[in-house]
């Protein structure tokens, strides 16, 4: 995993007042829950009395309670009670698990992978996502590391194959670039793949002047992506990383052509039928790729037009280096 980034986590539905949920989430086994006034805690989900489960346990007044024998843990995961000891006898520091900092932003929870510092970086999500739209969503588990998840949205060359009945109609196999430009750690990339006439060559990226005038998508590092398919309706999907072998893909579909409030929801709804089935075209051959993680080095033959992962797996490699 890359350190020092915001990775959205979950859906911001899934966690409910006054619950705790425990779930997996780059490797660590994580509780988390809401406190009074709104903010969210995550801990890591071992006790470190016995090792006890604390999602098992019970939120009571901004803490949680260990269901085993009661130790009770603040959101910065320090021990702040031992019952047996009574509440008289203060808890030393050692008492205490491991915490991450979380928010809650555009419907997502965003997980700081890193350094703790009073002064975290803004969440990079989308801006021009930020307002205005309506979205609808789902989630599923693929058992793949996020980086295969990832970069089959960054596949350009897959589309005439895998999805020859849905976006790949039309047999265009002739993939020209694509042209792939960034800005901070937000990838741009222009795609404009044609039919094969069997005269044609692809284009090299630099051939590419009008390349604006393509269709484009994004991706912004550490772990979200967007299909810009108009300026009214986009696809954003967040990877979250589970642990080395798995991932839950949480996808959307944003719009702001409907604004009545029951028919947005119902368009909402339906447009996920129809993604749905296209990401189940994908799982399908993603879930046969071997090895189930990729790295910038590593035996594949790729082509011009896997420029895009070809970049991605750079960007992976200069970050865990420590590049801003
Ligand atoms: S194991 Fe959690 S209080 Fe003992
Ligand atoms: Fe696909």
């Amino acid at each position: 995993m890359i350190k020092n980034q915001w990775y959205g986590i979950m859906d911001a539905k899934e966690l409910k007042n006054n619950k705790l949920i425990g779930v997996t989430r780059l490797g660590e086994k994580l509780v988390l829950w809401r406190s009074e006034n709104g903010e969210i805690n995550c801990i890591f989900d071992k006790c470190c009395h016995r090792g006890a489960s604390l999602s098992a346990g019970k939120v009571t007044h901004d803490s949680v309670k260990c269901p085993f024998h009661g130790l009770a843990y603040d959101g910065s995961g320090k021990v702040i009670e031992i019952p047996a000891n009574g509440k008289n006898t203060p808890v030393p520091d050692r008492y205490k698990v491991n915490a991450y900092a979380v928010k809650e932003m555009y419907g997502f929870i965003w997980l700081w992978y890193g350094d703790y510092s009073a002064e975290l970086p803004e969440i990079p999500f989308f801006e021009y996502l930020r307002q205005g739209f309506s979205y609808g969503g789902f989630s599923e588990m693929w058992p793949v590391h996020y980086t295969r998840a990832i970069e089959n949205q960054l596949d350009v060359v897959h589309l005439p194959f895998v999805h020859t009945n849905s976006i790949g109609r039309g047999n265009k196999t002739l993939v020209n670039g694509p042209v792939v430009k960034w800005q901070d750690n937000r990838m741009t990339f222009y795609v404009h793949n044609v039919v094969d006439d069997g005269h044609l060559k692809p284009l090299k990226p630099k051939e590419i002047e009008n390349y604006k005038d393509y269709f484009s998508l994004e991706l912004q590092m550490p772990n979200i992506w967007q299909n810009k398919i108009s300026p009214d309706v986009r696809i954003v999907a967040v990877f979250a990383p589970i642990d080395e072998e798995h991932t839950r893909i949480y996808l959307r579909f944003y719009q702001k052509f409907i604004k009545l409030p029951v028919l947005k929801q119902i368009v909402n709804r339906f447009s996920n039928i129809g993604n749905r089935y296209i990401l189940h075209q994908d799982r399908h051959v993603v879930l046969t790729q071997k090895p189930i993680k990729t790295e910038l080095r590593m035996d594949e033959n790729l082509i011009q037009g896997d420029l895009p992962i070809i970049e991605y797996r750079k960007r992976r490699d200069l970050l865990k280096a420590g590049h801003k």
